[in-house]
């Protein structure tokens, strides 16, 4: 479904990933560890078309390199992006419907609600009086309104306790029973990436230095993270 080869990232000449290869394939959830600055969020923004990059990004069988943000996401690519990025004086409904493309609204609004029945019950909330947790999942959902193939998850577990990380969890593998979509998610948290990903890879300093099984990844936090 994706598969990036050998990619470069920069901000303007400062080279934040270097010689990036991975895949995800459909269906399949991956996640990619890594510590603060480590270009967790630069690898998502490449794959969207928000970073000069260069290198091989393959979506659905077409390179989407040098195609523009817009059309990527119309090719099925969203992301759900780090700090949730909502609007805050919206309801949850109309932050939701943002995400949608518009013949597919209804159908759509009802799979997230199902999702989050929470969601429903404050539909007409504003966002800004929800909980963190809640406040994520309005930010899954409206990843989900526009029916995407794959989705960019950054931090979802990010300033949430274990109990909600716990729910965003299960939220995220029935997303992957229900529509087997691909999901790509970035963390520094371990454990949520531990329950719900089937590979990951770790990036340290804009390089990937390991991948494999997630359960060949339980030394990973000592070995990386506590530098
Ligand atoms: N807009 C930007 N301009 C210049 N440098 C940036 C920009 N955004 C991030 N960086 C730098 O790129 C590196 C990786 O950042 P980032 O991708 O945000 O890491 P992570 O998401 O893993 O914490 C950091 O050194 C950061 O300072
Ligand atoms: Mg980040």
């Amino acid at each position: 479904m994706l598969r990036v080869e050998d990619l470069s990232a920069f901000y303007d000449k400062a080279q934040i990933l270097r010689g990036i290869n991975l895949k995800v394939d459909r269906g399949e959830v991956v996640a990619v560890l890594g510590p603060n600055g480590a270009g967790k969020t630069t690898l998502l923004r490449s794959i969207c078309g928000l970073v000069r990059t260069k290198g091989s990004i393959v979506f659905a069988g077409k390179e989407i390199s040098n195609l523009k943000p817009h059309e990527r996401i119309r090719l099925g690519i969203s992301i759900c992006p780090e700090g949730r990025r909502l609007f805050p004086n919206m309801t949850v409904e109309d932050n939701l419907k943002v995400g949608a493309l518009l013949e597919e609204c209804d159908d759509r609004l009802r799979y997230v609600y199902s999702l989050f029945p929470k969601l429903k019950e404050r539909r007409n909330q504003l966002v800004k009086t929800m909980s963190g947790g809640e406040q994520q999942m309005v930010a899954i959902g409206r990843a989900l309104m526009s029916n995407p193939k794959l989705i960019l998850l950054d931090e979802p577990s990010m300033g949430l306790a274990p109990i909600v990380v716990e729910k965003i969890a299960k939220a995220l593998k029935r997303i992957k029973e229900d529509l087997g979509i691909s999901i790509l998610i970035v963390e520094q948290n371990i454990s949520l990436a531990f329950e719900v990903a089937d590979r990951a890879y770790v990036l340290v300093k804009g390089e990937i230095v390991k991948e494999g099984s997630i359960e060949e990844m339980q030394d990973l936090e000592k070995k990386y993270f506590e530098i």
